[in-house]
């Protein structure tokens, strides 16, 4: 767990867009909730549960009162930490990048429609920092759009600003290593976007070949 040189993308969002953002789209968080209405219908034991992009832990807050797990989450947005504290959810102000918890920490690992706005440069350490802090058995859910095709198209908020969304398979991120099978996924249709599940195993199975013989 070491701190790295934020991407520009990051900075920005740390600097003033994730606050921007969050004024903007505050009355409308939670509108939509297809993750938690994918473990209603497909359960799993949340256990102690992370969401990155975690805004001001509305989310976290209905799990917590529905599932009583622990709950946590990070967000570059000061406001949204400010007002998760005000109902007694802990969010620190952060980046995917990096997450400022021991390794193994959590059960669950939420990417609560975030990894959009993640600027490639973070992509491999966002995907090695949710591997460090999930435990061995645990789970990560992503919502996020999905697209046959990675395109990505620019921020429209501050036009002068150098900050992109990304449309790319973000599952396979972690897929293709035989440690992560997905669980289950649910395609929305209408706006193409996808929540999938999947589970850590640290113990899957890999074939064992025969040692090379000179
Ligand atoms: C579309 S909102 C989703 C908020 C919440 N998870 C939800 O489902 O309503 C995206 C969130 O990601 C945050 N964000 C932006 N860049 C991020 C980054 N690099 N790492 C983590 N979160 C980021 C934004 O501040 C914002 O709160």
């Amino acid at each position: 767990m070491s701190s790295t040189t934020k991407s520009e993308q990051a900075s920005i969002f740390l600097d003033h867009l994730g606050d921007s953002w969050y004024e903007i789209n505050k009355n409308d968080l939670g509108k939509r909730d297809p993750i938690s209405d994918l473990l209603e219908r497909e359960p799993i034991n949340l256990g102690s549960v992370l969401e990155v992009g975690a805004c001001n832990g509305w989310r976290l807050e209905k799990l917590r009162a529905k599932y009583g797990c622990k709950v946590v989450g990070i967000d570059p947005s000061v406001l949204a930490a400010q007002d998760a504290a005000k109902k007694g959810i802990e969010v620190k102000i952060g980046t995917a990048d990096w997450l400022p918890w021991e390794s193994d920490s959590f059960d669950t690992v939420i990417m609560g429609f975030c990894l959009y706005v993640v600027a490639p440069e973070d992509w491999f350490k966002v995907i090695a920092e949710t591997d460090r802090v999930l435990k061995d058995g645990g789970h990560l859910i992503i919502w996020d759009y999905t697209t046959p095709r990675s395109f990505r198209r620019k921020l429209n908020r501050e036009a002068h600003l150098p900050t992109f969304m990304y449309h790319i398979d973000w599952p396979e991120g972690w897929l293709f290593n035989p440690m992560y099978r997905k669980v289950s996924e649910h395609f929305l249709a209408g706006c193409s976007e996808m929540v999938t599940v999947m589970r850590k195993n640290k113990k899957a199975p890999m074939l064992e070949m025969a040692t090379e013989q000179k």
